[in-house]
């Protein structure tokens, strides 16, 4: 989708002046500001400003990618918009959300649960966090959809082929743990379980890290088959920016917890502003 006739469009998701802090901070680091520039970890106490002023539109449909290198905030960002880890501050807002005019971090315990099971989808680069691998693939999608109140057996394992149909788990498969499973197929259960209340957004954090070439290349065509076919809004997270290169629209370049540089991907790729993206850019060649 041109991401000119997106913008005209109220933003799925809108993140403003998101600060993360892990540890307890000491008078040398109780704001961002008080630490030098280049480094976003108190050298008096050790706590890491994690996410710095973060500030972004995710529209429908559209796929944002994060790029940065080891460190630089890219999983803290995801996980506290999903609210794995509690921000330090700033607000984020979702559409289908009490009209966009909520900040959902300010939400109860009991309606952030309600966000994580139908508002968003997560899959984690360690499968062993997004799936239970003691469940089939097929009860680790029942388990969501309970969740979110479907009990009638017949409908949830109607619902779980479905799912794993769409991401190319053979059905005979269904009652197997995913533990026995290769890395790229468990990706592929995390996405379906992901997926089983149709989130309209949907964030993914180093997907294809560590997955042989070619497997990676099937995830990656299933993740833009979803977006094809769902329309899902995306947030993909990758230090790789061959990944982002395929996948993303838009991309915003991390450093040091603050976003450095932000556009067209395309642009990006063939103009970087930023020194540090035109190193990884370059890199990359
Ligand atoms: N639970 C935690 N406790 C303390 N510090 C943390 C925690 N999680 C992350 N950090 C720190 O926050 C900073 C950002 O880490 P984060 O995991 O977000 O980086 P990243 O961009 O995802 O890196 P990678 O590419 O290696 O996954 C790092 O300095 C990290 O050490
Ligand atoms: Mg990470
Ligand atoms: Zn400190």
């Amino acid at each position: 989708m041109k991401t000119q006739q997106l913008q005209l469009k109220k933003p799925e998701l809108e993140v403003k002046g998101l600060n993360k802090r892990y540890g307890k901070g000491c008078s040398n680091c109780q704001t961002p500001e008080m630490l030098h520039v280049k480094d976003n970890r108190c050298q008096h106490c050790g706590s890491v400003w994690a996410c710095i002023d973060v500030n972004f539109e995710l529209y429908k449909g559209e796929i944002l990618g994060i790029v940065g290198e080891s460190g630089s905030g890219k999983s803290s960002l995801v996980k506290s918009l999903y609210f794995d880890d509690a921000i330090s501050s700033g607000s984020a807002t979702i559409s289908t959300y009490k009209n966009g005019e909520v900040n959902i971090f300010t939400e109860s315990a009991q309606q952030k649960r309600y966000i994580r099971n139908y508002i968003m989808g997560m899959v984690y680069q360690n499968p062993y966090l997004g799936l239970k691998m003691s469940f089939s693939s097929g009860g680790n999608i029942a388990e969501k959809l309970i969740a979110s109140g479907t009990f009638h057996v017949g409908s949830i394992r109607d619902r779980a082929r479905q799912l794993l149909e769409h991401v190319e788990i053979p059905l005979a498969r269904m009652d197997e743990l995913p533990k026995n499973f290769s890395g790229g197929m468990q990706q592929r259960v995390q996405i379906s379980k992901a997926l089983a209340n149709n989130p309209p957004i949907l964030l993914l954090d180093e997907v294809t890290t560590g997955l042989d070439l070619s497997v990676q290349a099937r995830v990656l065509d299933l993740i833009r088959k979803i977006q094809r076919d769902l329309g899902v809004a995306m947030i993909v997270v990758s230090h790789d920016l061959g990944v982002i290169r395929m996948l993303a629209d838009r991309t915003m370049v991390m450093r040091h917890g603050r976003v450095v540089e932000r556009g067209l991907t395309d642009q990006i790729l063939e103009d970087p502003q930023h020194p540090y993206t035109q190193q990884l850019v370059h890199s990359l060649l």
